[in-house]
């Protein structure tokens, strides 16, 4: 596993050795009419694609003189996408415009790099810093620039449920794991998965719930400013309990994709899914179903007030072939008619502060309101609160963790990949 991670570690530092030494630049604002062969890379194919597309008519509409590529590599969140991306960049290859997640993912990977250019300009010309929140800006810049369009927010600690089925089995919305542990074994026993995951990424994502859950927003925010030492015995209990909620998910998970696992809870072979909320987005724009009815929601256990964030968003990487395309599908991004046409099939609320609200579902309005009156803190799994690095030497530690199931060799785990790749430093 050393090895691994070392490997790793090894090929985020190569990216920022590569471009070392390189300035800051700006992107420049022109009037040319934007045309010709222009690209976007994203992991939103097949199911995930809907949303896309149809802020790519937005923008056709609009450019009618460019031909966009809509390059994707299939992979819920960008397990495949961000391996090809990378190589594509190193090679001096990259996409006009790629999806990045806000945070560290950005920050911490390609503008440490060094390899975007700072859109202030772009922000200024379209009044960008008073309609998006400031909080979020935040996420999109260091002191040098503003690197990125966010075009989303997504929550990612949701716990959904078939409401019609919860009634068959007699059972509520768990609010706390101790409840959820408690009403686990009665479904076991009756042959229903009381929490479906899938594949890793997956499971990472339930591992971030979890420690919101047991540690509380402070000391989870700690955890990622580096304030509080892996090795802390409440960081142990994250990973005890952790275990504890494993022996009551799918057996198969590592061969299922996340649509695969909310597909379990649609089709009643399980009660909960902890999934983001582009699954609401899945069961509404491709099943077709009804929020409210056809399924339910609530913030997962131990963690209501609590809103796990990560916002999708696009950048300009230095050296590619279509600036003013590219510049035009920024503009595209950011305004209210893409993001009001993007987010309501996505399953994810506008980051815009003017968004129109009538547009969307009842999912996504009770989203809205929560975002407004939750805590707000960063998603892991989501590039918001580690680097690349981290991130994929996590999956290693969780790797091992799901084989062993042992939370002292994985909180010491963590602590070393913490050091190596800087975490919160
Ligand atoms: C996230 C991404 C979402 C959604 C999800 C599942 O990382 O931010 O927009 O695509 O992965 O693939």
């Amino acid at each position: 596993m050393k090895k691994q991670i070392g490997l790793m570690s090894a090929a985020v530092l190569m990216v920022a050795a590569l471009t070392a030494g390189a300035k800051t630049e700006q992107v420049r604002l022109t009037n040319n009419t934007p045309k010709g062969d222009f690209e976007i890379f994203s992991w939103w194919a097949g199911d995930e694609g809907p949303a896309l597309e149809a802020l790519v008519d937005v923008f056709n509409e609009k450019y009618p003189q460019v031909h966009l590529i809509n390059a994707t590599v299939t992979g819920g969140s960008g397990v495949n996408a961000k391996a090809v991306l990378k190589t594509r960049i190193l090679g001096g290859d990259p996409p006009d415009s790629f999806q990045v997640h806000a945070g560290q993912e950005l920050i911490g990977t390609w503008v440490t790099a060094e390899r975007m250019l700072d859109l202030t300009p772009l922000y200024k010309h379209e009044g960008w810093l008073d309609v998006f929140p400031k909080d979020l800006i935040k996420y999109l810049s260091t002191d040098q620039g503003i690197w990125s369009v966010p075009v989303n927010i997504h929550r990612s600690n949701v716990f959904w449920y078939v409401p019609a089925n919860l009634k068959k089995w007699n059972i509520a919305v768990p609010s706390t794991w101790d409840e959820f542990l408690k009403i686990a074994p009665a479904l076991q026993a009756k042959g229903i998965v009381p929490l479906s995951v899938a594949q890793t990424w997956t499971v990472n994502q339930l591992w971030e719930c979890v420690a919101l859950g047991v540690l509380g927003p402070d000391d989870y925010d700690a955890l990622w400013a580096g304030d509080l030492s892996w090795t802390d015995p409440k960081v142990v209990k994250v990973w005890d309990t952790f275990g504890k909620i494993l022996k009551y998910t799918n057996r198969d998970a590592a061969s299922l994709s996340w649509q695969q696992a909310t597909d379990m809870v649609v089709k009643g072979q399980a009660a909960f899914n902890l999934m983001g909320d582009w699954a609401a987005g899945y069961m509404s724009t491709t099943l077709g179903l009804k929020p409210g009815t056809d399924y339910g929601w609530s913030a997962s256990p131990d963690t209501k007030g609590v809103f796990v964030f990560l916002a999708d968003s696009f950048g300009c990487p230095k050296g590619i072939k279509n600036p003013d395309a590219t510049i035009a599908w920024l503009k595209t991004c950011g305004s209210k008619e893409g993001s009001d046409t993007f987010n309501p099939l996505k399953g994810s609320i506008s980051p815009r502060k003017d968004s129109d609200l009538s547009l969307y579902n009842d999912y996504s309005k009770s989203a809205a309101k929560d975002y407004r009156s939750d805590r707000i803190v960063g998603s892991l799994t989501h590039g918001v609160v580690a680097n690349e690095g981290f991130m994929n030497d996590f999956s290693t530690v969780m790797e091992m963790f799901l084989n062993s199931r042992d939370p002292e060799q994985a909180v010491n785990a963590c602590q070393a990949i913490a050091i190596q790749n800087r975490l919160g430093k």
